[in-house]
């Protein structure tokens, strides 16, 4: 396929009965060493008109080389394990086949989305110990939370969204014209009853639906009212617009379109539906004098029955032993380091270790492995002892003091390690994303993060799973586009870029629990992501 002219490719796309629109889509055709995925995504998807934008989307959530590869090996291996022959042994022809799979449960290969059978040292050019730890913190709600949870608060929390997003659409030059607030629209509706006469309106949606006939149906509300809108799918429009992905409760969106009056209820038909423009983000670098790493991992679950205790111990011997390790400055634990008690009913059935505390000083027992030159930062989930809503403040004092050479932070925390930004977010929205988001699964965390990024919120929806403090200002907006997004909470694993930001999924220690394995979801534990702040090289290290 590399080498396809581009009339192969465009006879290839024309027999799979998708047409290219314009100059910019036939470049990026053109680019690509193999259509394939394209191909697949867009016929998954049913788009037929590949324009610049929905390219980009299609190759969004394709697999990487790396990954199909993987995939198709994991597939090669499953179909030998169904269909496996016995040998006669004087022949070796086959005599035979198992019917059922010689090991059932296997876990899945563990993916290297590096692309690297290993890593280069190259790429991680400079030990740990020679550099002072440099984490500067931006964003912890600890100590700082000033809600008292009244109607007030939650009125103040949901106009300080729609005002920092506002203002991102329209400093951002996303919106067509200046928008007006609803009720100004409203009572100038006779003059905007058609696509000539559009107007821009900026609100939080919420009721988000699919019609029968397909159209995103939704309630747009600001300060001023609220109104019905009505959203159809652009012609050209990719898997992820809106029109097609759907929007989540309590985003705040940018409309344009016109007013439906009639004997119905009246409708705003929107034409076009504008998020924060995201542009190609240019990532900050450590200095080439403190071209350490940071290693990121979450989701521990120390108490559990399930935690992967010798895997645990295999690291350790890794951090004492490995070249690699020595560079590793920081060891980002994004929350649920430990399993908690009474985090879900029958919990005490899944325990090791029932009392909290001994959860907290076994986990502290655990980091007291770890070199000297590493630097650890926590953060809490939704298994931890602090409250459930979100942002979350860092773990207690009395907990802290069992730690040496940890620094604790609140959930979700920005910070930046030698001038590195680093967004970390333990992730338990991502179960309202799969819920709202036809694009995102639990297999595809990387989706929901992405979906954080481009509307700029990492937890929109109140009211959903997850629990949301109503603080005076939103801070779940996402202010300043990250170097690193990293979040965890499914257990899945993932490190791949969105737009210049690298966005790490971080691994588990626990195994496949009896929840997930009823729903048939298989984690990928022990896997620890590794990402050079000078560099921004990733090596992903199996430990399972
Ligand atoms: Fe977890
Ligand atoms: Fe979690």
């Amino acid at each position: 396929m590399a080498t396809e002219s581009w009339a192969e490719k465009s006879r290839a796309l024309a027999a799979a009965g998708l047409v290219v629109m314009g100059r910019d889509a036939q470049t990026k055709i053109e680019e690509l060493a193999n259509l394939s995925p394209l191909i697949e995504a867009a016929t998954a998807s049913r788009t037929r008109l590949l324009t610049s934008q929905s390219i980009d989307e299609l190759l969004t959530i394709v697999p990487t080389e790396e990954t199909i590869t993987e995939a198709e090996v994991s597939t090669q291996r499953k179909s030998q394990t169904l269909q496996a022959t016995l040998a006669r042994p004087e022949t070796g022809q086959a005599i035979g086949r198992t019917i059922a799979p010689i090991t059932p449960n296997e876990p899945s290969p563990v993916p290297r989305p590096h692309g690297l059978d290993h890593y280069r040292m190259q790429d991680f050019p400079m030990q740990a110990s020679d550099v002072d730890a440099e984490i500067e913190i931006h964003f912890d709600i600890t100590g700082s939370s000033r809600t008292e949870g009244k109607m007030a608060d939650i009125q103040s929390f949901f106009g300080d969204r729609l005002k920092q997003i506002r203002n991102q659409l329209i400093s951002g030059g996303a919106l067509p014209r200046r928008p007006v607030s609803i009720a100004e629209a409203w009572r100038n509706r006779q003059r905007h009853t058609s696509k000539d006469y559009e107007i821009t309106l900026v609100g939080l949606a919420s009721e988000s639906r699919f019609t029968r006939a397909g159209n995103l149906s939704f309630v747009l509300e600001d300060e001023t009212q609220n109104i019905q809108c009505s959203l159809r799918r652009p012609s050209g429009a990719g898997p992820l617009h809106p029109a097609l992905d759907g929007l989540m409760n309590d985003d705040v969106v940018g409309v344009s379109g016109h007013f439906l009056l009639g004997e119905r209820s009246p409708l705003f038909m929107i034409s076009n539906i504008h998020l924060p423009p995201m542009r190609q983000h240019s990532k900050a670098t450590a200095g080439e004098d403190q071209a350490v790493s940071a290693a990121f991992l979450s989701d521990v679950h120390v108490g559990s029955k399930t935690f992967l205790g010798p895997q645990w111990e295999k690291m350790i011997q890794w951090f004492n032993t490995d070249p690699l390790a020595r560079t590793v400055k920081y060891f980002v634990l994004s929350g649920d380091g430990v399993d908690g008690v009474g985090i879900y009913p029958g919990q005490e059935r899944h325990l090791a270790i029932t009392d909290l505390f001994a959860q907290y000083g076994e986990l502290a027992r655990l980091l007291e492995g770890l070199p000297d030159w590493v630097d650890v930062v926590i953060l809490p989930g939704n298994h931890d002892a602090v409250r459930p809503a979100e942002p979350q403040p860092a773990l207690d004092p009395e907990v802290q003091q069992d730690y040496s050479d940890t620094v604790f932070v609140g959930n979700p925390c920005e910070f930046s390690l030698h001038g590195v930004r680093i967004l970390s977010y333990h992730g338990k929205s991502i179960d309202d994303f799969v819920a709202g988001l036809r694009s995102v699964t639990y297999s595809k965390p990387e989706m929901a993060m992405r979906a954080m990024l481009e509307r700029r919120h990492l937890a929109p929806s109140w009211g959903g799973k997850t629990p949301l403090s109503p603080e005076p200002e939103d801070r779940m907006v996402i202010q300043q586009t990250p170097d690193i997004f990293v979040t965890g909470h499914v257990h899945g694993h993932y490190v791949g870029n969105h737009k210049g930001t690298t966005i790490v999924h971080s691994s588990t220690w626990q195994d496949q629990t009896d929840y997930q394995r009823m729903l048939g979801f298989q984690p990928k534990p022990c896997i620890l992501t590794v990402i050079n702040l000078h560099t921004h090289e990733s090596a992903s290290i199996p430990f399972a």
